[in-house]
């Protein structure tokens, strides 16, 4: 697998990020909504270099069906916490069409929240089909369908400590593997 970001990157990278989240909220109390799956690492690396008063909560969103062309978007609010007359940053793993994020966004909106801003860990250039751009970006990737830190390709891969590209022989040993398996 080609290595696109490796771990002392992404360490620079999510400080860097928290950083700016520092500079934006100071010390208000702020809730961060990491959208699942694809943020789980992102959103524990994140708040622990964190320190004003937080309440961390998730939300579901789904437009992949497992593999890499989009399907319809599911949301699920149900793990959600009251968001009434608070700061809530979303965070995602990466904004491609920025479909998601919008979505997510306006359903936020509606919540009654004192303010809304979106962070995401990866940004793929070009490749955005909405007007709305995150608050806060950590990398520019190029036009790849990357894996790692909380990112899948049909359900895999996220537990790499990396973001990578898979390769064709990459691909190959997954279908491989998964056809063993049915
Ligand atoms: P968007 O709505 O097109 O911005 O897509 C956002 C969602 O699609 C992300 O939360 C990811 O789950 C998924 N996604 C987009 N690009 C990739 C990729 O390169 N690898 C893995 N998942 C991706
Ligand atoms: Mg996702």
């Amino acid at each position: 697998m080609k290595v696109l970001l490796n771990e002392q990157q992404l360490a620079n990278g999510v400080r860097r990020l928290a950083d700016d989240v520092k500079q934006t909220y100071g010390d208000q109390p702020l809730t961060i909504l990491g959208v699942m799956t694809g943020s789980v690492m992102l959103l524990a690396d994140l708040v622990r270099l964190l320190a004003m008063p937080l309440r961390v909560g998730v939300v579901q969103a789904s437009s992949y069906r497992g593999g890499m062309t989009p399907g319809q978007l599911h949301v699920d609010s149900r793990l959600m916490p009251d968001i009434a007359g608070r700061d809530v940053l979303i965070i995602d793993d990466i904004f491609d069409t920025g479909r998601t994020m919008v979505k997510l966004s306006e359903l936020l909106h509606s919540m009654q929240p004192r303010s809304v801003r979106t962070a995401v860990l990866l940004l793929k250039d070009g490749c955005q089909k909405v007007e709305m751009r995150p608050d806060f970006v950590t990398f520019n990737i190029p036009d790849e369908f990357v894996v790692g830190y909380g990112l899948d390709y049909e359900d895999e891969y996220r537990n790499l400590p990396y973001v990578g590209v898979l390769e064709e022989e990459d691909l190959q040993r997954h279908r491989l593997r998964r056809q063993a398996e049915r």
